[in-house]
């Protein structure tokens, strides 16, 4: 069965027509050509497809577009604004903390929500709030850097 719905896509509104059976994953990566949107395992298990819907993660292979509905999406292709990097992409590139980068716009949309939540996390926390994501290449300690760096770097813009 298929369903219009409505929702904003990094800045935009769209209007499309979904199967209410089909995952907001496919619809942007397949249909909407959102390839930043990578598929991993397929079942909420590696964190490479995570979007932002309405600034919270989501892992969107196991998320139905029709809940997308009415809601404001951001994937990676709407993180850098005006051709400059994200303080957390410049981050990830400064610490190396970039290989194949299939892993990569998940981590970063998740680093931006922490981030953008203005809450301070510990080194601990960090690391579980990122472990829903798994890199082949990198290993985690650069990665855990970059995010270090990256909150450290949204605090000083705050101050400024
Ligand atoms: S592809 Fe969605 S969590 Fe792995
Ligand atoms: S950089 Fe290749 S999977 Fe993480």
């Amino acid at each position: 069965m298929a369903k219009k719905i409505s929702f904003t896509l990094n800045g935009k509104a769209v209007n499309f027509e979904v199967d209410v059976r089909e995952s907001l994953l496919d619809v942007l990566r397949y249909r909407l050509g959102y390839t930043g949107v990578k598929k991993g395992c397929g079942v909420g298990e590696c964190g490479a497809c995570t979007v932002l819907v309405d600034g919270m993660t989501v892992d969107s292979c196991i998320y139905l577009a029709v809940w997308a509905d009415g809601r404001e999406i951001r994937t990676i292709e709407g993180i850098a604004q005006d051709g400059e990097l994200s303080v957390v992409q410049q981050a990830f590139v400064e610490e190396g903390a970039v290989q194949c980068g299939f892993c990569t716009p998940g981590l970063v949309l998740t680093t931006t929500a922490l981030l953008e939540s203005g809450r301070e996390y510990t080194r601990e926390e960090l690391k579980r709030e990122l472990s829903g994501h798994f890199c082949r290449c990198t290993g985690y300690k650069n990665i855990l850097k970059a995010a270090e760096k990256s909150l450290e770097a949204g605090k000083r813009q705050c101050e400024e």
